[in-house]
């Protein structure tokens, strides 16, 4: 009873750490180094890189051998890492799942093989709680929303009745581009000065952020389109560079909602090329050493964690040293 009180005690302060941004320190070393098996889904954008570096840094302050695999955004190369990561018996496998389905009988594999799964930045389906034992990222929903609201905001501060929506969305069947998505639906829905008149996915490219946005302008013109909603910052820049190209002013004639909080997302945004990011962070290293160390101590984690993250508008002060990007 006391070492479930213990435990449970654990789970709820971890909780609470993650919650507010403090992480938990690396504890002696034990006997048998602690070995860990990471799936990378690829690094298709600049946020990608960064929370590579940034298991990668915590892995190593936290002592952990880590065993790396990047995927290149292909599924069957993640399944295959995750195989690899059993064979060799990891003591816990992380992954970044590229999309939330399909990964049933790979994760049964590793639950009967006793190993724990932590799900760091994406989820899978739900309804397969039980094959992993955490997640540790962004909460999408809330991302989606604070773009909405924002929208909502600026709609009211330009004294539009009627605003075309145009959205270039992540890769299809992940999990920011569903609920990026419908968190700002959530919100816009309820307002009929809202139309989204297109969605094309960009799979967190540059390179398809453009091809989109030259897409969408054949397809409405400039004038049929006020606002492009775009689910990461990678995609708004490759959109911009069209915008660009087609004498068309972002942020002036029409305006660019954007995710994640780069660096050059948000040089543009204080050159007011971009009106809003909202904030994804990168980095969730040292969160998700914190649960393997206490994973591999017996104690208590919690199913859900979400690290604080805010947002950066022009309607905020942009020379805060608070509005930085990674
Ligand atoms: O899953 C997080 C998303 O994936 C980031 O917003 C995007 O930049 C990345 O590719």
């Amino acid at each position: 009873m006391k070492q479930l009180r213990t435990g449970i005690l654990c789970g709820v302060l971890l909780a609470l750490c993650l919650l507010t941004g403090c992480t938990q320190q690396p504890e002696p070393a034990p006997e048998n180094p602690v070995v860990v098996g990471f799936s990378q889904l690829g690094s298709e954008s600049a946020w990608r890189i960064a929370n590579t570096q940034s298991m990668e840094a915590a892995a190593q302050k936290f002592g952990y051998g880590l065993m790396m695999d990047n995927a290149n955004q292909k599924q069957e190369k993640q399944i295959a890492a995750i195989r690899s990561f059993i064979a060799y018996r990891v003591d816990v496998i992380i992954f970044s799942p590229i999309v939330e389905t399909g990964w049933t009988h790979v994760l049964r594999e590793a639950k009967n093989a006793g190993i724990p799964v932590i799900l760091t930045d994406r989820m899978i389906e739900s309804g397969d709680e039980d094959l992993y034992t955490s997640y540790v990222g962004a909460d999408f929903i809330q991302e989606g929303r604070k773009a909405g609201e924002y929208l909502v905001r600026k709609a009211d501060a330009l004294g539009r009745t009627t605003v075309n929506v145009v959205e270039i969305s992540g890769t299809i069947d992940s999990t920011p581009m569903r609920e990026r998505h419908q968190g700002f639906m959530d919100v816009i829905r309820k307002d009929p000065r809202f139309h989204v008149v297109d969605s094309i996915s960009g799979d967190f490219l540059r390179s398809k952020g453009k091809e989109c946005m030259a897409e969408l302008l054949r397809r409405h013109g400039a004038e049929g389109i006020d606002v492009v909603y775009s689910h990461n910052d990678a995609m708004t820049l490759g959109a911009l560079d069209v915008l660009d190209a087609q004498g068309i002013r972002p942020g002036q004639d029409m305006v660019i909602i954007s995710v994640d909080g780069e660096k050059a997302a948000v040089d543009a945004l204080r050159q007011g090329r971009i009106n809003c990011i909202v904030q994804c962070t990168p980095d969730l290293g040292e969160a998700t050493m914190s649960l393997v160390q206490d994973l591999v101590a017996g104690r208590q984690v919690p199913k859900v964690a979400h690290p604080e993250e805010s947002m950066f508008t022009d309607f905020d002060d942009l020379t805060s040293p608070q509005v930085e990007g990674f």
